[in-house]
């Protein structure tokens, strides 16, 4: 198949790269460094969106938006809408909030051009063996791309979720989990550097252990692995975590649909606590012990 494919970052060039040894890949991004490279790698470069389209041809066009979510998606949807014909097919692989994706998929709508929300998941490891892809949109459309899924995804790695919004929808869920699952490992790590074997505790070698044969081995603790092998007690990390929308979207849900989300909800806040330097929540506990109990405070230098 011809697919048109904007948007080259880590996630898209890796994209590319496995798609194009069995499709053919009109390629785009903002910046022209990671065209030139999937050039190499037998994409079509498209530097414009004017040669893109040019590029693609008069046929039925397929776009894959590989991109932030929110604005800088929703600003490629709009600059793409001119070029687009009836039967075309856009279809966004980013993370994309699902409400914004029905809204994208009735727009599109309006004017005959099909819209999919591919929610994927595997990261940049999956560009060897595979992504895994959760489908929203169309049963119809779907299946016209199962050819370009089967080649990007690993075995099994494909699912058809529903009706639009629901393959960004169930991504949502996923890395709703995989925060959970974060947070976990991230406390239980915690306690062994404060425990009394602190000193002896080889982080590597456990997680290394507890990828061979235990519950709780898997691709998570692999990344835990990999990550203390370079950096035996993560010294060189500052306690910084972002996040990318999924968490407060999945927690937005659960609160309207009276979900209970205790761990997905703490872990986000372990997040947002870890980019603050010093807390006033901190103060007020401290002020308040100190007053009811004088229990000692710790000046600010
Ligand atoms: N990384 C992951 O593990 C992962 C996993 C699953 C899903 N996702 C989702 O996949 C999507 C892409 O993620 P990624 O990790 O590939 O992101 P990334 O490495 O940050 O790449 C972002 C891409 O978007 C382009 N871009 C950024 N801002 C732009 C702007 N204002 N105008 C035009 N282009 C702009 C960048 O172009 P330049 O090259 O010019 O900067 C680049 O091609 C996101 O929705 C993300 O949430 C990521």
């Amino acid at each position: 198949m011809k697919i048109g494919f904007i948007g080259l970052g880590r996630m898209g060039r890796n994209m590319v790269a496995r798609l194009v040894k069995k499709h053919t890949i009109v390629a785009h991004n903002r910046s022209p460094e990671p065209i030139k490279e999937v050039a190499k790698k037998g994409a079509i470069a498209a530097f414009s969106l004017e040669d893109f389209f040019k590029k693609l041809g008069d046929k039925e066009r397929i776009v894959w938006l590989m991109l932030p979510a929110g604005e800088v998606t929703e600003e490629h949807v709009i600059k793409i809408m001119p070029f687009l014909k009836k039967g075309d097919i856009v279809v966004d692989g980013g993370n994309a909030k699902y409400t914004d994706s029905v809204r994208r998929y009735k727009m599109l709508d309006g004017k005959g051009i099909r819209f999919l929300d591919v929610g994927t998941s595997g990261g940049v490891i999956a560009a060897k063996i595979g992504y895994c892809l959760m489908i929203g949109g169309d049963k119809d459309v779907y299946q016209k791309l199962e050819p370009v899924f089967k080649s990007l995804a690993i075995e099994e790695g494909y699912l058809y979720c529903g009706p639009a919004g629901s393959g960004h929808y169930v991504k949502m869920v996923h890395n709703a989990i995989e925060y959970g699952m974060m947070q976990a490992m991230g406390e239980g790590f915690e306690l062994l550097v404060n425990s009394p074997y602190a000193k002896e505790v080889d982080l590597h070698k456990i997680s290394h252990l507890w990828n061979h044969g235990s519950i709780v081995r898997g691709f998570l603790m692999e990344c835990a692995e990999n990550a203390f092998s370079k950096d035996a007690r993560l010294d060189k990390l500052a306690d910084y975590v972002e996040d990318t929308g999924e968490g407060r979207w999945s927690i937005q849900e659960a609160l309207e649909r009276g979900v209970p989300f205790s761990v997905i909800t703490q872990s986000l806040y372990v997040r947002y606590r870890s980019r603050q330097k010093e807390t006033f929540n901190g103060k007020v506990l401290a002020a308040l012990r100190n007053e009811f109990g004088g229990h000692a405070v710790k000046e600010k230098k």
